[in-house]
């Protein structure tokens, strides 16, 4: 409701000096620094504006699981290509050091084109650093998928199958495929 309303709502407390990396709730860092820059973007607050539309829509129809997804994979954890390579516009990448340097030059994670029902249909988790992005070509284009109807979709998703994070098909463009090794390891909680 906020969202569809163009209100963005922070978090009210501050990290640790040991969560200076990652934590999972967010906090006026994640939230001030992360996310309001971006809502300065004409394009970008008008997808916000429907996704927070199309948020009210998909809880009435059960599609909750499948849109958080594509905040997921986009508002928090997106990246976009430029010409001269990729760029983060994700909060969840800008409000970490360090995964802001992995997300953009580590070889373990896939780095995908963004593709709308893929996203909605790919299990991402909340704990670690991702090991796949997925790679719009522009904020104007994020905002015109996100303003067609959704209802075909959903009606497609609602028999699909759920996508593993380390996914790759012979549909993806991809940009590189990762060594997954990061995952390998156990993540940041491995020695
Ligand atoms: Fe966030």
């Amino acid at each position: 409701d906020h969202l569809a309303n163009r209100r963005f709502v922070s978090g009210q407390f501050i990290r640790k000096p040991d969560q200076l990396d990652y934590l999972q709730e967010p906090d006026i860092f994640h939230d001030v620094f992360g996310h309001v820059p971006m809502l300065t973007d004409p394009d970008f607050a008008a997808y916000m504006e429907a996704y927070g539309k199309g948020g009210q829509r998909a809880q009435s129809l059960g599609m909750l699981k499948n849109l958080a997804r594509l905040y997921w994979y986009t508002v928090e954890f997106g990246l976009m290509k430029e010409a001269d390579g990729l760029r983060i516009y994700g909060a969840g990448i800008v409000s970490s050091a360090t995964e802001s340097v992995f997300s953009l030059e580590d070889a373990s994670p896939n780095r995908l084109g963004f593709d709308l029902e893929r996203v909605m249909k790919t299990l991402y988790r909340i704990d670690d650093f991702q090991q796949v992005y997925f790679v719009i070509d522009s904020i104007e284009k994020l905002k015109e998928v996100t303003l067609q109807d959704f209802g075909p979709i959903y009606e497609r998703l609602k028999g699909a199958e759920e996508l593993p994070i380390e996914a790759v098909l012979p549909s993806d463009r991809v940009f590189t495929r990762g060594t997954q090794a990061y995952a390998a390891k156990g993540g940041r909680f491995a020695a």
